[in-house]
């Protein structure tokens, strides 16, 4: 019922010839029945838009600003990147939250621009080490879902919205979350769309994992009922490891 999507987050990697050259060899390779996507740098994302016309590959991007324009400087709005082709947006990333010290309200601010903007959002969700010691990775897991406007994302409907749990202990880490671990936070998530929208559109959500997925680890985690998809970090810089993370999915 629910077409999984696997998607690269390239984060502050690649050159613009290396992006070029893993957005060609990505569209060369993608399987047909998986929505594939990669968010490269800003900087990047014309050069790998063009790379990908004509294939399925869907180009996004890491961030957003909220404003529609004016002076903030450094930020990139979501008008531009209706101009370059993006159709997706990730909002929320754990290192948005940690690293550069975003607050959950300017989260909020982003995933409301980017779902008025018409684009795929990719809100991501997860917990620190400590939390899930201290018990609180659903309490956490919920507060950051609760940052996604009920009133637009219900308008834009179930295929605009992609949520990815990603424990920000395994971003990067080499350890990945369990497959039951996993599982438990997807249908816990599932469980809060459903109450907050409703079971149907709870049902056509695609729910991505993200921390260390790599090929020898994908199946299992791509198998579970809820997992139906990925957001791949390290293993999305090399064609042959994305892709075949990508054909796990199918
Ligand atoms: P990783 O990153 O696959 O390198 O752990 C995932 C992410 O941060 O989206």
């Amino acid at each position: 019922m629910r077409t999984s999507f696997v998607a690269g987050n390239w984060k502050m990697n690649t050159n613009k010839a290396s992006a070029v050259a893993l957005a060609t060899a990505v569209a060369a390779g993608a399987p047909a029945r998986v929505q594939v996507g990669v968010a490269p740098p800003f900087v990047y994302l014309d050069a790998v838009g063009q790379a990908l016309k004509g294939s399925t590959v869907r180009l996004g991007a890491q961030d957003v600003c909220a404003e529609k324009n004016g002076a903030y400087t450094g930020a990139c709005s979501c008008e531009m990147m209706a101009d370059l082709g993006v159709n997706f947006i990730l909002t929320g990333h754990s290192e948005r939250r940690h690293f550069f010290k975003e607050p959950g309200d300017v989260v909020a601010k982003k995933a409301a621009a980017v779902l008025a903007g018409g684009f795929t959002l990719v809100h991501c969700v997860g917990e620190k080490l400590e939390e899930r010691d201290a018990n609180k990775t659903l309490d956490v897991v919920q507060a950051q879902l609760n940052e996604i406007d009920p009133k637009l994302a219900g308008d834009k409907g179930p295929d605009k919205l992609v949520i990815a749990y990603e424990p920000v202990w395994a971003i990067g880490t080499g350890r990945n979350a369990t497959d039951q671990q996993a599982q438990e936070v997807h249908a816990f998530i599932r469980s809060a769309l459903a109450r907050r929208w409703n079971k149907d559109f709870a049902d056509r959500v695609r729910i991505q994992y993200g921390g260390s997925m790599k090929p020898e680890n994908a199946k299992g985690l791509l198998s579970q009922p809820d997992v139906d998809g990925g957001l791949i970090g390290g293993a999305a810089l090399k064609a042959d490891s994305f892709l075949a993370i990508a054909n796990a999915a199918d």
